[in-house]
C-alpha cells in the first residue's frame, strides 16, 4: 500500500518506516519537518519518498497526501525535560500539527494511525494501565501527546473517519536520539563521562524495543478497529539504575567509578506499565527481551560512530551543558 508517515526521520519512524518498506513491500511517503532529532541518515538504507515539511503546514500536508492509502503520525517532540525547558513547540506540534494532519487525512478520506505514549496514563504505583484507564498526564509532553489523542478520537466520533490510536512504552534501540536515558548513558559510559541518575535512579520503565513497537503500530495499521486505542507495552520492566547498572556492566566500566546522582526532574512520574491485551489479541506479541535487546543496542552504538558522532559534537553539547550544567567530554 502506499503509506504516509509523518516523523518517519526519527526513531521509532525509521524502524517503523524500514519494516513497512522492507517486510511488506509498502510504497512510504516520509513528511518530515527535520527539527534536532530528524535524520535522513536514519533511512539511508530504505527506500522512500521523501517531503520536507511540518504537519502543522497545511500545503506540505496536502502534498505529502497524493495518492496514499493511509496515515501513520510520529511526528511529535519527544522529550519530556526538553518539555519542561520549552514548552512551546510541544503545544504547536501536538496540537495544531496534529488538527492540520487530521483536517488533511480527512479530505483525502484515508485511515489515520495516532501514534501516542503511555504517559498520558501518568504514574502508576502498582498494576498496569489498560486502555480504559483514565488520562493524567503530568509532564507538558504528555499532556500535549493526551490532547492530540482526545483530538484524534473526536475526528472519529464526530465525523466518522476511520482513526486509531497506538500508545506504547518506553521505546530503546538503534538511532536513538542521545537526550533520552539509554543511548545518553550508552555514548556517556563509552566517553568516561559521568552518567547523571535523576533522584534516587528507582523510577520504573516498562521497555519495549522499538522493532516490536513498530511491528505492533503496523498490526494496529493493518486489523485495528477504527475509534480503538491500543497500549503497545514491553515484555520487560526495570528501575532506571539497573539500566544503568547493565549499561556500566555492558561497556566494561567500573560500577561506581561513573554513576551521578543529580537533581530530580520536577514532577518525575515514578512508574510506567502497560498491559498489551488488545494488540495480542490482532496477533502481535514483542520478540525483544531487554536483556538481549539492551546488549544489542549498546553493541550497535559502540560500531555505529558515524551515526552519533555529528550529534555529540554538534547542538546536542549545547543542550547537554545548559541541561545538566557541564560540558561533556
Ligand atoms: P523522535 O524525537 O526521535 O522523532 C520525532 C520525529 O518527528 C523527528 O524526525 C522530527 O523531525 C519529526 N517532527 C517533529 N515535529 C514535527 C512537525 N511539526 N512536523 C513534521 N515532523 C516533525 O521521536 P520518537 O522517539 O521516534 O517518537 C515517535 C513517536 O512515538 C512520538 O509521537 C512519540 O510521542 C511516540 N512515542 C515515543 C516513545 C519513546 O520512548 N521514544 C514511546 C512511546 C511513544
Ligand atoms: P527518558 O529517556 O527521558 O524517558 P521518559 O522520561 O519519557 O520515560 O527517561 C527515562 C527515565 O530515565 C526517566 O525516569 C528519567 C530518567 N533519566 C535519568 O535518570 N537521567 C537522565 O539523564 C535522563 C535523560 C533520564
Amino acid at each position: 500500500m502506499k503509506l504516509l508517515v509523518c516523523g518517519g526521520a526519527g526513531f521509532i519512524g525509521s524502524h517503523f518506516t524500514r519494516i513497512r518498506a522492507r517486510d511488506f513491500g509498502d510504497d512510504v511517503v516520509v513528511l518530515d519537518k527535520l527539527t534536532y532529532a530528524g535524520r535522513r541518515e536514519n533511512l539511508q538504507d530504505v527506500p522512500h519518498t521523501f517531503v520536507h515539511g511540518a504537519i502543522e503546514d497545511p500545503e506540505a500536508v496536502e502534498q505529502a497526501l497524493d495518492g496514499v492509502q493511509a496515515v501513520v503520525n510520529f511526528a511529535a517532540e519527544t522529550h519530556v525535560d526538553r518539555s519542561i525547558a520549552e514548552p512551546d513547540a510541544f503545544v504547536k506540534t501536538h496540537s495544531l500539527g496534529t488538527h492540520t494532519l487530521l483536517e488533511g487525512a480527512r479530505a483525502a478520506g484515508v485511515r489515520y494511525v495516532q501514534v501516542s505514549t503511555d504517559e498520558v496514563y501518568g504514574s502508576i504505583e502498582q498494576g498496569t494501565f489498560t486502555e480504559e484507564s483514565p488520562l493524567a498526564p503530568s509532564s507538558p509532553y504528555s499532556a500535549t501527546k493526551a490532547g492530540a489523542d482526545l483530538l484524534v478520537w473526536s475526528y472519529f466520533h464526530t465525523y466518522g473517519m476511520e482513526t486509531l490510536i497506538c500508545r506504547g512504552s518506553n521505546n530503546y534501540g538503534p538511532y536513538q536520539y542521545p537526550e533520552k536515558l539509554i543511548p545518553l548513558m550508552v555514548l556517556n559510559a563509552l566517553h568516561g563521562d559521568k552518567l547523571p541518575v535523576y533522584g534516587d535512579g528507582q523510577q520504573v520503565r516498562n521497555w519495549i524495543h522499538a522493532t516490536d513497537f513498530a511491528r505492533g503500530i503496523g498490526h494496529v495499521l493493518d486489523h485495528g478497529e477504527p475509534g480503538a486505542v491500543y497500549n503497545v507495552g514491553g515484555p520487560d520492566e526495570c528501575p532506571n539504575l539497573d539500566v544503568v547498572n547493565r549499561i556500566i556492566a555492558l561497556t566494561g566500566r567500573e560500577r561506581d567509578e561513573l554513576i551521578e546522582y543529580v537533581a530530580d526532574r520536577p514532577g518525575h512520574d515514578r512508574r510506567y506499565s502497560l498491559s498489551s491485551e488488545r494488540v495480542r489479541a490482532l496477533g502481535w506479541e514483542p520478540q525483544v527481551r531487554f536483556e538481549e535487546g539492551l546488549a544489542e543496542t549498546v553493541a550497535w552504538y559502540r560500531d555505529n560512530a558515524w551515526w552519533w558522532e555529528p550529534i555529540r559534537s554538534g547542538e546536542y553539547r549545547d543542550y547537554y551543558a545548559r541541561h545538566y550544567g557541564k560540558a561533556l567530554g
